[in-house]
Parts: C-alpha cells; structure tokens; sequence
C-alpha cells in the first residue's frame, strides 16, 4: 500500500482546503492512503496528524484557513530537525510529503529534498511573491477584500476631506497593496519594490490638496521602506521574518502627513484642519471563504500535486503558467522571489 504525508505550512491563506481535497481525492482514486499532518512542519516532528479520509475533505473548498492548521516550525532550527522527519516517515511508512506552502514551508521542503526525502511543493501564499508560478491562490482572495475596503474608505475619507493610509500585507512585495489600489483608484501606491522618500510622498498628497482635491487614499505594502530612511529592529519569526504589524507603519505615516500639511505655511488656512488616519488590514485579507478563483485554482493544484504523487514525480513544485497547471523546479522556486516590476507598477503610477 503507498503512502504519503500532506501538511499546510506558514500563514494560512484562502484556498488551502481545496489544494488538501484535490490532494487527497486524486491520491486515493489511485488507492494512496494520506497521513494529515497537524500544524504544519511541527505536526511531523511531533508526528502528530491522522489518516485522512474522503468523507472529512468533501465540499472543504468552501471554507476558508486549513482543516489542518498551521505553524512557522523551522524544521532546519529544530536540533536533528531532518533526521525527526526521516524517522517520523519511516514510522508511518510514507514514501513522501506534499507540503502546502510559501517560500519558507517550501525552503524546508527543498532542504529535505536535497537530504533524500521525497517532496512535492505546492505555493501558497497571499502575497503573490512565488517565482515560478504566475499566480499563488489566496493572493485574488486578499486582494479582493483589500479592494472592498479601499472601496468603502472612499465615502468617509470625501465625506471627512481626509487623507487615509491603508496598510495591505505584503512581506517582501506589493502585489496585494497595487492589485487593490488599481481596483479601487488608491491616489497612490507604496510597495518595497520602489521606495519612496517622505518628502516625494508628502508632495504627492500636498497636490492633491493644492488642486483642491477633498481626499486622498494611500495604499502602502507592510514591507515598504522610505527610500533614505533605514527600518527598524523587529523581532523575528522561526525564519528570520521580522513581525512587521508591529512596525505601525500605516499609524506612523498618518500621523506624519496630518503634521506637515497642518505647519506647511504656503498652504491656506484650512491646512489647520486637516486629517489623516490609518487602517491597518491586517489578518482579514487571509480570513473568511475563497474566491472562487482561488477554489479552483487550489483544487487544480492540488489534484496536479496528487498527480505527481500517482506518477512518482517528487522534487518538483506545482505552479501556474498562463491558464494551465504546470510543474515547475522546486530549488528555482524558492531561490528566487517574484517581485512587483515597473511596467505593472507604472500602470498605477499613471493615476497618482
Ligand atoms: O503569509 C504571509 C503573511 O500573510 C504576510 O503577508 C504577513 O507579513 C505575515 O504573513 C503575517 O504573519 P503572522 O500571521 O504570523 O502574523
């Protein structure tokens, strides 16, 4: 009998339960039993997790998170990390691993690879920063509920005359800050593909109020860095990820705006009056059901990875090009990052 191992790693993201029911549904038409592991990376050195069976995977794709759930366990931290996983796959007998997840859950798995274990790679991630996939699911998930809340910022930022910041997650790239920004008209967009100073930021919202423009919104990528300022110490995840919630980027940035239009003395008098706030959205972008494009998307992907499985083709990694499911290196995958470029940029900056 073949067996193998599935697991969900990193943040959760939006059309991770469809990946786990193709996975699971294609590896069983083929007779493949599926060790489901708990928490990610750490439900294998724990070696906790269950047998999956059809009936727990029907109709998942609907819902949001992981049935699985989720962790940042660094299994290359953990001392004997590699040999724990080898062990809790000999123990259950699982010939390889399906692991569901970003560049670091992924980075894990190629490490693995490379140690003789059988691994496929499946990218998640809500902020699109994958290289060899055209499109990560969960990132259209994202970037639609920043759209809808941009889109509502728009009445009361006319209504107050007000400047909003609105922070979009976004790691290492924009593309949740600029997909929604273009959907829903942002007066401007930060992302840490192209810096920006404080003063370049603050002349683009200070022509908006000398044209006499009621409101501005900005929407900026947690990852943005001013282009002549250095970017504080945060602490850090299992990966070396700094928690940049904790940076109140969007807070800090308001709060900068309201005060240099408030002192700037070429402007009139209601200058005095002027507001600026800040919303932060955080975990809702990665909360609550998926597009439906992200169903889908995660149920193709997953039923390809159970397809690799089925044909014995480990090492590699699922990915999307153009409209079509195809497989693509797993070492390339997670070596490189795929970052915002200019023309998609300027597509924006057209409307600043
Ligand atoms: O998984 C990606 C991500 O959503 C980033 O955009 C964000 O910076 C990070 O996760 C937040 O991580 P956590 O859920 O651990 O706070």
């Amino acid at each position: 009998m073949r067996k193998i191992g599935i697991l969900t790693g990193g943040g959760d993201c939006p059309g991770l339960n469809a990946v786990i029911r193709g996975v699971v549904t294609r590896c069983m038409k083929d007779g493949i039993e599926v060790f489901g592991f708990h928490a990610g990376w750490r439900g294998v050195i724990e070696c906790d997790g269950h047998w999956m069976t059809l009936k727990e995977v029907e109709s998942i794709q609907t819902q949001g998170g992981t049935i699985l759930g989720s962790s940042r366990t660094n299994v290359m931290k953990i001392e004997n990390g590699p040999e724990i996983v080898r062990t809790t796959m000999e123990a259950l007998g699982l010939e390889g691993l399906v692991a569901i997840g970003g560049d670091d859950t992924l980075g894990v798995a190629n490490q693995l690879r490379k140690l003789g274990m059988n691994m496929i790679g499946v990218p998640k991630t809500i902020d699109n920063d994958l290289s060899c996939t055209d499109w990560t699911f969960g990132f259209d998930t994202a970037s639609n509920i920043a759209t809808e809340e941009i889109d509502r910022l728009h009445t009361t930022a006319a209504s107050h005359a007000r400047c909003f910041v609105v922070e979009c997650m976004g790691r290492h790239t924009g593309w949740i800050a600029l997909q929604a920004g273009i959907a829903a008209d942002a007066h401007l967009v930060l992302v840490p593909e192209f810096p920006m100073s404080f003063k370049e930021i603050y002349e683009l919202v200070r022509n908006r109020y000398v044209r006499g423009e009621r409101y501005t919104i900005i929407a900026v990528a947690e990852g943005f860095e001013f282009k002549d300022e250095a970017m504080e110490e945060l602490e850090t995840d299992m990966f070396g990820n700094a928690l940049l919630l904790h940076r109140e980027l969007a807070r800090g940035l308001a709060e900068r705006i309201e005060k240099a239009i408030r002192t700037d003395e070429t402007l009139d008098k209601r200058r005095e009056h002027f507001e600026a706030r800040s919303v932060v959205l955080g975990h809702l972008q990665r909360g609550g059901a998926p597009s439906a494009f992200d169903r889908v998307l995660g149920t193709r992907m997953g039923v390809k990875a159970g397809e690799l499985v089925v044909n014995n083709e480990y090492g590699n990694m699922v990915s999307l090009r153009g409209t079509n499911i195809a497989v693509a290196d797993l070492e390339r995958a997670v070596t490189e990052r795929k970052k915002v470029d200019k023309e998609f940029y300027d597509v924006a900056a057209l409307f600043f």
